[in-house]
Parts: structure tokens; sequence; C-alpha cells
């Protein structure tokens, strides 16, 4: 057997309350697409953060290419071969595409000649990209092909992806898969994070399973059922909930044709809106992200103001409503973003 590309031997973090990664350990090969699988909070991100350097483990080690790997920051796993694209992206909207690769990059060529460098790239791995077009005009998937093709240009031996797909519609999901067993094919490790079983089962050749920071399994995804992948991952039989029926009671709050701009700068417009919501039921709202969930939130929670008439509580216009106001009636809302919206994050309850 060849050496591993990557080995992971006894990496432990903790942070205060919580042993985010403990004693994990695993290996990897070129041409492969490992899949680090488990719940949120499983750790998963904490270790990947390792393996770029962003975190400084407590205890364990890495090794690359059989060779002791102890990166302390990004630009050491750069260096090393090792690339990441991040759950969040980081880029600036106001800049074009090119501007962008170039800001991340340590010793960017001229500005024509990266334009052409980003052309060739997305060609070849199927990624379409225009290099003069404005970050805050391109959809979640463009601007994940942006940080995609910034890793490319640095030609990694492995590349670390963190819940690519929560953000891409089915089209783009399958157009990343292409590229990424274009990856494999060339030689690549790609690490590929995700708690979505599918779509593992559909394109990893092994997965690394975590859950409260411990290595619980690993095993061949593609013969294991979604099913046991999952309590692999929960660490017991999964019961289902059953649902209730029940009668719905009275209309709590209603929404009649709002229509309402973003407070951000690329943000996406409300355009008439109708929802109802009775006593005792739950409603959910689908839709990849970036297509007005964030500012539906916001103008349910009163973070962005409307006309009074728009939003009903009962029958109590409230959309002229700040948020304080509203958290009196008992409108709550809990964000998405951990960290943006909280005033005291690392306050325990
Ligand atoms: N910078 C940090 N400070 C404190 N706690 C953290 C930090 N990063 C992660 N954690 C905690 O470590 C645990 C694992 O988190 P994470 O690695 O993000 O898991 P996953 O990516 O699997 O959802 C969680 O309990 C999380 O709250
Ligand atoms: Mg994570």
């Amino acid at each position: 057997m060849s050496t591993p590309l990557l080995e992971v031997l006894g990496l432990r973090k903790a942070y205060p309350g919580v042993v985010a990664n403990d004693d994990v350990s695993f290996s990897a090969r070129q041409g492969e697409v490992h899949a680090l699988l488990g719940e949120n909070g499983a750790g998963k991100s904490t270790l990947v953060k390792t393996i770029y350097g962003l975190v400084r483990p407590d205890a364990g080690r890495m090794r690359v290419e059989g060779r002791d790997y102890v990166p302390a920051s990004p630009h050491d796993a750069r260096q090393a071969g090792v690339a990441m694209v991040f759950q969040h992206f980081s880029l600036f909207e106001a800049l074009d595409v090119a501007e962008n690769v170039a800001l991340g990059m340590e010793v960017p060529p001229p500005m024509r000649e990266l334009a052409t460098r980003i052309r060739e790239v997305s060609e070849t791995y199927g990624l379409p990209l225009d290099p003069t077009r404005l970050v805050g005009t391109l959809s979640a998937g463009e601007r994940q092909r942006v940080e995609i093709i910034r890793c490319l240009l640095q030609d990694p031996n492995i590349l670390i992806m963190d819940e690519p797909t929560s953000v891409l519609t089915p089209q783009e999901v399958a157009i990343l898969f292409e590229t990424l067993k274009r990856l494999r094919a060339e030689g690549k490790l790609i690490l590929y994070i995700s708690h979505k079983l599918e779509e593992i089962r559909a394109l990893c050749d092994w997965a690394t399973i975590l859950r409260h920071g411990k290595v619980t399994g690993s095993c061949d995804p593609r013969r294991k059922s979604a099913r046991e992948l999952a309590e692999t991952m929960v660490g017991s039989e999964l019961t289902l909930p059953a649902a209730r029926t029940r009668e719905p009671g009275e209309v709590a709050l209603s929404m009649a044709g709002l229509t309402a701009a973003s407070g951000a700068a690329f943000g996406t417009e409300l355009k008439n809106v109708f929802l109802e919501v009775r006593r005792g039921e739950i409603l959910g709202i689908g839709g990849v992200a970036g297509n007005g969930q964030d500012e539906l939130l916001a103008v349910l929670s009163g973070e962005l103001r409307s006309p009074a008439e728009s939003i009903l509580l009962g029958d109590l216009p409230i959309g002229s409503f700040g948020p304080n106001e509203r958290r009196a009636l008992g409108v709550l809302a809990a964000p998405q973003d951990r960290l943006g919206h909280p005033t005291a994050p690392d306050m325990s309850l």
C-alpha cells in the first residue's frame, strides 16, 4: 500500500465547555473523495480548520505525504498543497471576480493574465464564471465558484470543502459534482464535509463519521444505507417523530402582499409575499439560500420595517414595530447567523 496523502493522528481541540475534537484519527489517499460526516456541532469544521492551519490542536499529529505536517497558518497549509473552500464566503461584493481572486493570492499576476487564467481554469473544470463580473451580482453558486477557482489556481493536492452544497440549487450541485469527480480523476484528495447522506453516497469513496468530537465509524458510504449512516452519526436507532394530526387554530400571523427592499447592498427584495400561520402550526419556508429568506426573517423580527398593515399578529398591525416591541408581544426570532446578530455570542445561557 502506498503512503496515505493525509494522516491525522489523535487530534484534540478543546474549547471552554466542549471538546470539539477528541482523539480524532483518519487517513485519506490521493484520488479519493473522503467524506467527513456528522451532525451540527460534531466537530467537522474544527477538524478541517486544523488541517488548514487555522486552529492549533491541543494534541495530536498530522502527516502529508508521510512527512510531519504542522501548519502554523493557512499560508503554511497552502505551501503544503492544502486548499480550503469555506462554508461562509469571504468575498468583497463591490469588486469583480478577478480582483477578488487577486486579493487571496500572495503574489498576484497582472490582472489581464489573471483573468485569462481564471477563464482557463473555469473551462477546464466546467465551472462557468466571467472574471469581469461584480461579485455582488453573482448567485451563491457562482460565488462558490470564485472560491473554488481561487483554490485551484494554487494547484492543491488536498482540497477541503465545508458544506459546499448548502447554498446551491440542484443544478449547481450537479455541476459541482462533475468538477469534483474531475479533480478526483486527476489524483487530488477532496475532503468533503456534509450531513446530506444521499450526496455522500453519490459522491464519496470513503466516509469518516464524527459524533461529539469523536470518530464513531468509517465506511464506504456506497455500501451503507442512508439510515445506517444516520445511525452512526446520531448514535442511536432512528425513530421518526409521529406527526400529530390536529385541527389548526385561528390565524396567528399573516402577511398580505408584503413588498420590502433589502437593507443589504446586494440583498434580495421581497415582492408581494403572502403567508398565513395558524396556532398549532409549523410553517416551513423552502428555497436556496440567498432568495429572500434573510429578508423575510428581518421583516418578521422587526429589523426591517414595513407598512404597519403588511404584517398582522392576530388582528394587530405590527409591520412598523421594532424588534423590542415585537418581542414584548411574544414574537421571537432565532437568526441563522449566530455571530452577526446576537450581541453576546460568547455568554452562556
Ligand atoms: N471558536 C470556537 N470557540 C468556542 N467553541 C467552538 C469554536 N468553534 C467550534 N466550537 C464548538 O465546538 C463544537 C464543534 O463545532 P464545529 O467544529 O463547528 O462542528 P461542526 O462543523 O461539525 O458543526 C461545537 O460545540 C462548537 O460550538
Ligand atoms: Mg461546520
